[in-house]
């Protein structure tokens, strides 16, 4: 493994897998792995799991954290080959990747989806640009397009359920503001490449990009979807299609536990962080059959696999 930017870059699933079980069984006893390296993290937005999970996993192998708030802490970085910065912008993307390649031996990048632009986004710019300018490996810690450390946790956390050809739905749900559609598109690709069964459920007009959701069965019928599902896994995005916008009076695809009694007893799921009784009521999220917080602590197994790949792998 290079890099980690999406499930692609996964050489074998079920052996990344059996290291995570590995892993979470005993975090402790691969403290040599890291020992004397540096993980650079580096947030262009804000984070809570991401940040401290990451930081989790690499003090388990042994690494130093740099943790800094680049927009709030650094120079505004410019990302355009070519650019004559005389205006607001004091760093090239060129010099920044490699000074901070110098510090590093591995970078964890976190940048959002403007939303006011899908080729932009969807091209990736600030992630690629730290692909081609660093001399050491990238992790995504969420792109504009995918959030793959999210992704593998959740994978980690759905086997751990051990249910024998689960019925998964993704479903849509309300939000007052534009979201990404990072965490569904790459929950999408990681189910499908682990030959999970998944439905996606949304209103129309919420469609995601086909390059992560071939295979899946794409339902708009929302309780439909629901019936006899074993895991929900919930999520709000903007509009694709009409890129960046918000879904208006759609209210009524919040989560609540009589759309949970269609389905088989079925285990909810959610990224997080989440808005209470917009997204999901608060009888869904505190029931047993919650699973947010097994979620929320695999986040540690999915970035300490990950970093063990990256500092055992030969480049
Ligand atoms: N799920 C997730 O990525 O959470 P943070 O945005 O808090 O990192």
């Amino acid at each position: 493994m290079k890099h980690f930017t999406s499930v692609d870059d996964v050489e074998s699933m079920p052996s990344l897998l059996d290291l995570a079980k590995k892993i979470k069984q005993s975090p402790f006893d691969y403290k040599h792995i890291g020992q004397d390296k540096t993980l650079g993290l580096l947030f262009f937005n804000p984070s809570l799991r991401t940040r401290l999970s990451s930081q989790k996993a690499a003090y388990n192998l042994g690494m130093n954290v740099i943790v800094m708030n680049i927009n709030q802490d650094g120079w505004q970085i410019e990302f355009e080959d070519g650019a004559i910065m005389n205006q607001g912008k004091q760093e090239h993307i060129v010099e920044a990747a490699q000074v901070i390649s110098q510090y590093c031996d591995i970078i964890g990048v976190r940048t959002f989806a403007s939303l006011d632009n899908k080729k932009e986004d969807y091209g990736e710019q600030w992630l690629n640009k730290f692909k081609q300018h660093a001399t050491v490996p990238i992790i995504s810690l969420e792109s504009a397009t995918l959030h793959p450390l999210q992704s593998f946790a959740d994978w980690i956390t759905i086997d751990e359920l051990a249910i024998p050809n689960p019925k998964v739905v993704l479903s849509w749900a309300p939000h007052p503001r534009a979201l990404p559609q990072a965490v569904s598109n790459s929950f999408s690709q990681w189910m499908l490449a682990a030959g999970v069964d998944l439905t996606i459920t949304h209103p129309r007009g919420f469609e995601l990009d086909r390059q992560f959701t071939q295979g899946a069965s794409i339902e708009y019928d929302q309780e439909k979807a629901l019936q006899d599902a074993d895991i929900v896994y919930v999520k709000n995005w903007a509009s694709y299609e009409n890129y960046g916008q918000v879904g208006q009076d759609l209210d009524h695809w919040m989560i609540d536990s009589d759309k949970m009694k269609r389905t088989n007893q079925a285990k909810f799921m959610h990224c997080l962080p989440v808005r209470r009784n917009v997204v999901v009521t608060d009888d869904v999220l505190d029931s047993d059959n919650s699973i947010v917080m097994q979620q929320a602590d695999n986040r540690t197994y999915s970035a300490q696999t990950i970093l063990y790949k990256l500092l055992t792998s030969e480049i």
